[in-house]
């Protein structure tokens, strides 16, 4: 079986990649390097000895995708390129509605057209907005509260009304809580070009002191120790889980949609610490004020998953800490030499 992963060079996808190699599928990757770069394909070929089809361009290019779709019997579609910045979503709304809602429109008129009516969406939590209680379950309401968790809102609309247009279509939605980590290998992991927005990434360039302080964004917030509560997944994880739902929308059809978390709520001030102990490293911190949207906890009820994909995440926090640490030394040794 053949599979299109889109944004397949980026950090889910690339794991993702891996999982899919490793579990018998074949994998086909578009992905225009907006945010990835071209030589995660050798390292998923390094680490599962396997090849790999490669398309660099743009999922809105429909010529592109069709000489894809014509090149490679494609059997299911995983679609995971998008942007995700939230801030810069605020600052450029047009060039995410066209990036995230113009792929995915694009993409499924050639899947229409190929007759593929088989897909995996990266969706996020984020839809959920400010939940009112927790854990979070797939039926609560959802709420976008930027332009980036609108794009995800909109295109979980999409994807629906195309099932209830032609039932054949086969639709698994993915809401991911927070996920973190790398391989185990080292070789690939969350590698931002920028100063990171997200909790990870920022502790991780403060360790490796390409940062000289972590800024935490309020102590304030009704949760146990005042600092923001999320639900970290780690990325090897949260690839296994888009096995299982490739392998349920390959026999199924219809849309179902999966919370894709431990259960787990952890504090800032908690990670910082598991990341000190576990790395033996130094991350100096402040208080600072809040960041503006965000809100006290978040995690996720997670057993639908559990139940019907017969998925559930094993790793614990400890070895998520690890690991992003481990591929951001490896990352830094390669390219510094
Ligand atoms: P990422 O930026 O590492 O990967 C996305 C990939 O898509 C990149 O390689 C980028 O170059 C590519 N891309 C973007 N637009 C494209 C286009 N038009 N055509 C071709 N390629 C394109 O991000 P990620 O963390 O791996 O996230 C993957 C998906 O999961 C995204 O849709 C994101 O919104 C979603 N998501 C991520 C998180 C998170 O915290 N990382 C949480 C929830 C949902
Ligand atoms: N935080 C800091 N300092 C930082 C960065 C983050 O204190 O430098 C705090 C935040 O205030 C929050 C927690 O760390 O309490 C986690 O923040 P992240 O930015 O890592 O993650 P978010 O939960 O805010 O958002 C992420 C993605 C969203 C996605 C959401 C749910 O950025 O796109 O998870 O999946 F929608």
């Amino acid at each position: 079986m053949k599979i299109l992963v889109t944004g397949g060079t980026g950090y889910i996808g690339s794991h993702t990649c891996v999982e899919l190699l490793e579990s018998g599928y074949e994998v086909v990757i578009v992905d225009n390097l907006c945010n990835s770069k071209e030589e995660v394909v050798d390292f998923i070929k390094e680490i599962t000895h396997k090849d790999v089809t490669f398309y660099k361009g743009d999922v809105c290019d429909k010529k592109l995708m069709q000489k894809i779709f014509k090149e490679n019997k494609i059997d299911a579609v995983i679609h995971f390129a998008g942007l995700k910045a939230v801030g810069e979503s605020v600052e450029m709304p047009l060039y995410y509605y066209r990036n995230n809602i113009g792929s995915t429109i694009t993409l499924c008129e050639v899947m229409n057209e190929y007759n593929c009516k088989k897909i995996v969406f990266s969706s996020s939590a984020t839809v959920y907005g400010s939940p009112h209680k927790l854990p979070i379950k797939e039926d609560f309401p959802l709420e976008a509260t930027n332009p980036y968790g609108r794009t995800k809102l909109y295109n979980e609309g999409i994807l629906n009304d195309l099932y209830v247009a032609d039932n054949n279509w086969s639709v698994a939605l993915l809401r991911y809580f927070n996920p973190i980590g790398a391989h185990p290998s080292g070789l690939i992991g969350e590698n931002p070009n920028d100063i990171p927005n997200n909790l990870m990434p920022y502790i991780v360039k403060v360790a490796t002191k390409e940062l000289e302080i972590l800024n935490i964004f309020g102590n304030d917030y009704n949760t146990k120790d005042g600092t923001g509560v999320r639900d970290y997944i780690h990325v090897v994880d949260l690839a296994k889980a888009h096995v299982k739902a490739i392998d349920e929308v390959l026999k199924t059809k219809g849309v179902d949609i999966y919370n894709l978390g431990t259960g787990h709520g952890y504090s800032v001030l908690e990670i910082v610490e598991t990341f000190k102990k576990v790395n033996k490293v130094d991350v100096p911190y402040q208080i600072v004020a809040r960041r503006a949207g965000d809100i006290d906890a978040c995690y996720a009820d997670a057993t639908y998953a559990k139940e019907k994909l017969h998925w559930e995440a094993t790793k614990e926090i400890e070895e998520m800490c690890q690991d992003s640490y481990n591929f951001a030394i490896k990352y830094k040794n390669k390219h510094n030499n």
